[in-house]
């Protein structure tokens, strides 16, 4: 008998690889077919952002659309919780009103976790805090394929700000799971040395695992997750961790660069890379879409059973 599906997607194992391969299939068949059938027409989504976004908000309400369901946009600012509302009667409130999703992005990690315990609606994590942000790995993992063909045996460079990054935890589960190998490289103070235990080589030397790498996933330095910068200058980061034309000319003819946005330009990426040939970076938001319209089919559309 085939597995239920989970009733939240709160991070990447809340998915199986059988999972991954389905929404990967879907999407590619939205994305070939340009298909807009109303198959979610009469679900209505919410998108509850605590924190801003460009890519993660606009795509979810795109893909609803594209999919004829209702779509409402709540952004903290314009919510109750300004007026001391908790988060937990602010969701309860929206539950109140039969939505059939609520996407949420939280600056505190574990915020999407809460309302899976308190309400019966499913929960789609849009990022919370440093925890995780499965989307962007379904994404990310989607446009990695499309491109490369395969998953299974690539060697996947991820840079940066491993600590605050909740796309590299969410990726680096994603990844293991379709076969991938995953090497992390950023200073010291920004790899926690528990990442190990997740089955990820650790490196401090950029230009060294540059040579090896099949796609390279440069992290954004994200300065107001931080208490104070947990490296010494930002010229020095540059130095050592900056992805430029020159380190590149030691990777692999057919590597990809990857990037989740928003870019720190010159500080982690330059220009040149960003918009060079080897960039993926716009292609991982086209995908962004269709990626969105098949997660929320693969949850809502497909007869499948509750776990109410
Ligand atoms: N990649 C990503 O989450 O971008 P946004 O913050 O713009 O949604």
């Amino acid at each position: 008998m085939e597995a239920f599906h989970p009733r939240h997607i709160l991070g990447m194992d809340d998915l199986s690889r059988q999972d991954i391969f389905k929404i990967l299939a879907l999407a590619k068949k939205f994305k070939s077919s340009q298909n807009t059938a109303p198959l979610l027409k009469g679900k209505t989504i919410v998108n509850l952002f605590f924190e801003p976004s460009t890519r993660t908000r606009s795509s979810f309400e795109i893909a609803a659309k594209r999919l004829s369901a209702t779509i409402l946009n709540i952004t903290g600012p314009q919510s109750s919780t300004v007026k001391g509302e908790t988060l937990i009667d602010t969701a309860k409130n929206i539950e109140a009103m039969n939505p059939d999703v609520i996407i949420i992005r939280h600056s505190s990690s574990g915020a999407p976790y809460v309302l899976s315990q308190t309400l019966k609606t499913p929960i789609i994590n849009a990022g919370d805090g440093f925890h995780e942000h499965p989307t962007q790995a379904l994404l990310d993992i989607f446009t990695i394929e499309e491109v490369k063909g395969k998953l299974s045996g690539l060697k996947v460079l991820i840079v940066g700000d491993i600590a605050h990054s909740r796309v590299a935890r969410s990726n680096i589960t994603g990844l293991k799971k379709m076969g991938a190998q995953v090497i992390v490289c950023g200073p010291p103070t920004l790899i926690p040395p528990a990442i190990t235990r997740l089955g990820v080589e650790v490196s401090y030397d950029l230009k060294k695992c540059v040579q090896k790498a099949d796609v390279i996933m440069m992290l954004r330095i994200q300065e107001e997750r931080q208490d104070h910068i947990q490296f010494p200058s930002k010229k020095e980061y540059i130095q050592y961790f900056g992805l430029n034309s020159e380190t590149l000319k030691l990777a692999k003819k057919d590597v990809i660069i990857m990037h989740p946005g928003p870019l720190n330009r010159g500080i982690e990426i330059s220009s040149e890379v960003a918009d060079g040939p080897y960039s993926v970076i716009l292609n991982q938001v086209t995908n962004g879409v269709v990626v969105r319209m098949a997660l929320l089919v693969w949850l809502m559309g497909e007869k499948r059973a509750s776990t109410h």
